[in-house]
């Protein structure tokens, strides 16, 4: 009785569905969670509560060509690699660099935006202006993001390591740290909105945004692939692009 009743509701939320009201999970595993920490703007933010960014969009794209409903699920970033791992979710995306690594543990699909990281600093210093004069200086990074190996790897920089993109920035307004290094677009979003904060560009090594897909789905990778192929040959990743890259 209790199994009618349950199908009795999805059937009718599925026709809700049909009408864009959002309906319950498809049965068959057409629900495909995907893990995110939004608080990496322009890729993934909270606006008003709602997650939103580009790979938000890009998802949601990719799951409407697949055929899956898109769950994200917020959570910190360096939770992300274990709680796939550990099958709490079924893919990233998160503006994760696809490194040599983290491909010792996961499989990325083809690359859908380049990078590089980039130094944030307070409006009135001066004497920062490469990688090369970090050493000797307390730098700020994000815990396990691209940028925390970077500096990791200078010698006798003073690491500090911060859980989320915000404290990073909140001990660099507070004068904690001499510099925070970061990826260029969400650092570049920083200096746009903190008026006391200068982007510094660098010509480090480009990284490659991809999404992380555990080494046992190819099939799903397959899948995600393709899609992206769809979205950068129909004109969905260039409006994208522009939408939120739009200089
Ligand atoms: N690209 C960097 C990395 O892969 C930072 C990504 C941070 N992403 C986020 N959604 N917080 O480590």
């Amino acid at each position: 009785m209790r199994k009618f009743i349950g199908s009795v509701l999805c059937a009718a939320l599925a026709v809700f569905a049909v009408l864009g009201v959002s309906g319950c999970k498809k049965s068959g595993g057409d629900s495909l969670y995907v893990g995110t920490n939004a608080e990496f703007a322009p890729f993934e933010y909270l606006d008003n509560g709602t997650i939103v960014g580009f790979d938000i969009e890009l998802i949601n794209e990719i799951g409407r060509l697949i055929g899956k409903e898109i769950v994200i699920k917020n959570m910190a970033f360096d939770g992300l690699l274990p709680a796939m791992q550990a099958k709490k979710i079924d893919i990233i995306i998160a503006g994760m660099t696809a490194d040599d690594e983290r491909r010792k543990s996961v499989n990325f699909t083809d690359p859908y935006f380049t990078s590089k990281q980039a130094i944030l600093i307070d409006s009135g210093t001066e004497d920062i202006k490469t990688f090369e004069d970090l050493p000797g200086r307390d730098v700020g990074v994000v815990l396990g993001y691209t940028g925390d190996m970077v500096v990791t790897d200078i010698p006798e920089v003073k690491v500090q390591r911060y859980n989320a993109t915000s404290e990073a920035i909140m001990a660099l307004n507070a004068k904690k740290v001499d510099a925070v290094v970061l990826d260029y677009e969400p650092a570049k979003n920083y200096a746009k909105y903190n008026e006391n904060l200068k982007l510094i560009e660098t010509d480090l090594a480009r990284e490659e945004y991809s999404i992380a897909v555990p080494k046992d789905q190819g099939e799903l990778l397959g899948q995600i692939n393709k899609a992206l192929e769809t979205i950068k040959g129909n004109g969905t990743y260039d409006r994208l692009m522009s939408k939120y890259f739009n200089e």
